[in-house]
């Protein structure tokens, strides 16, 4: 006998079933309160209301637990490679050796990207911020791939899949390399993926290319623990634009807008910005505390707090202790690292900052890591966007083959009642 939550108003009272995740997660399902009752609900920032059901990432934001597909985030960024992860999400399993071999296969087929993208590229001034020059070139993308995905084949599904995943990475680093004055250029076949964006990206055209495995390493581990995270503003986005039958590549673009803001995972680039600004005051971090808990200054503590971790975000904590490791491997001493660590240390010590469950989250650290890989500092959202590439894919794909409505939302209207036209004499 399944659970009811029962609701009353003005003395009559309404009935609804309660649904239960696999991990225990109750909601109301509310799907028959307007028919039944006139009656919706308001939720600004849906903070208290599930958007889906759906099978792919759980997150428990008050034991700061986060799984792909069941498997935690610590054995993933651990034993994995991006490109398997990239599977998981978006087919539901780990791939055997002989399945990851032809999914990369059946990418590298795909990571031509038109000739003509180089021309709407030449269209941007080199100081273009590169999450509008990403957005603009996959949405372009559409021009030259204008056959939208038949979700109901599952063949035309994994085309659109494996081309997106071939032709991203080369969006990514001809994004960077323009910034940059450098050629645009393509990979090289013979590489593992995650070797290829890298070659890609900073390959100088005078030089031959040589892999540094600790780098490799440090940029597959990032991409893993960016690349899914349930229903966070850009997927929501992906989600919603996707659920009017927009195309695969349209929805990501939107998906990328999303992601920019510096409350998302534009963040990534402010922490950066807000630990330099510390560094050139003179490392006082105790100011910048004052700051953020001042609520008549606008400043924030970029990097910490998350709208469902009320503990440590788990990335966070792999990614700090990755800087570490890879400031090491490459001999590379950051004092942004150190003011980073003081900051943590201060804030969590802290009431405010204590009384409101703000720890550091996945965009903390990360930013120190890209740094020490030699990456542009306005790059870093583009790389998280690199890495929640998967993820948006496999949440396109559940929401469409779920069949699910087109997402529109209602509103509690507090504007003017009817009034009459006015003449512009009788104004
Ligand atoms: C990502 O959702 C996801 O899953 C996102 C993400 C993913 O993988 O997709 O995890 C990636 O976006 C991580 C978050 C990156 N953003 C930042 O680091 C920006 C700084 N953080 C915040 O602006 C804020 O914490 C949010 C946006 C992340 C969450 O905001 P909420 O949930 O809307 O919380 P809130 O703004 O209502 O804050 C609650 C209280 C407020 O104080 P009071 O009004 O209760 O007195 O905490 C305060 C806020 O002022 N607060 C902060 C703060 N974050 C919250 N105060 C100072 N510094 C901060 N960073």
């Amino acid at each position: 006998m399944s659970k009811i939550a029962t609701l009353e108003i003005d003395g009559k009272k309404y009935e609804f079933p309660i649904v239960e995740g696999t991990e225990n997660e109750v909601a109301i399902d509310i799907k028959s309160l307007r028919a039944s009752s006139n009656v919706i609900t308001l939720d600004p920032g849906y903070k208290n209301t599930g958007s889906c059901e759906s099978a792919i990432t759980f997150l428990d934001g008050e034991k700061g637990i986060l799984r792909y597909r069941g498997y935690s985030i610590e054995e993933l960024a651990d034993k994995a490679s991006f490109l398997e992860v990239c599977f998981l999400l978006i087919f539901g399993e780990l791939p055997t050796q002989e399945e990851l071999t032809k999914f990369h296969k059946d990418i590298k087929g795909q990571s031509i990207v038109d000739e003509d993208m180089k021309r709407i590229l030449d269209g941007f001034p080199k100081s273009a911020h590169p999450m509008g020059v990403l957005a603009s070139l996959t949405n372009a993308l559409v021009a030259f791939n204008p056959s939208s995905v038949n979700v109901d084949s599952e063949e035309d599904m994994y085309k659109a899949i494996v081309k997106i995943l071939g032709k991203f990475p080369v969006l990514v680093a001809w994004t960077m390399r323009k910034k940059m004055s450098l050629p645009l250029n393509y990979g090289d076949t013979s590489l593992g993926y995650v070797e290829n964006i890298h070659k890609m990206m900073f390959q100088q055209p005078n030089e031959d290319y040589k892999v540094d495995r600790a780098v490799i390493e440090a940029l597959d581990k990032l991409l893993i623990l960016h690349a899914d995270h349930e229903q966070n503003c850009s997927t929501s986005t992906v989600r919603i634009v996707g659920s009017s039958h927009s195309g695969l590549f349209a929805s990501l673009s939107a998906g990328i807008a999303a992601l920019w803001g510096p409350l998302h995972g534009g963040a990534n680039q402010a922490v950066i910005e807000m630990l330099e600004a510390i560094k050139a005051d003179g490392g006082d971090t105790s100011k910048f505390i004052l700051k953020a808990k001042d609520k008549n200054d606008s400043f924030r503590l970029m990097g910490f707090g998350h709208r469902v971790y009320k503990n440590f975000d788990p990335r966070a904590k792999i990614i700090k202790k990755a800087a570490d490791e890879v400031l090491g491997e490459l001999g590379i001493e950051d004092p942004v690292l150190d003011i980073a660590k003081g900051l943590e240390k201060v804030a969590l010590e802290d009431e405010y900052f204590i009384s409101r469950n703000l720890y550091p989250n996945v965009d903390f650290y990360s930013g120190i890591i890209y740094r020490a890989l030699g990456i542009p500092t306005d790059m870093f959202t583009v790389m998280f966007a690199l890495g929640r590439l998967p993820g948006w894919i496999a949440q396109w794909k559940e929401m469409r083959l779920g069949k699910e409505p087109i997402g529109r939302p209602r509103q509690v209207y507090i504007g003017h009642t009817h009034r009459t036209f006015k003449t512009r004499s009788e104004r």
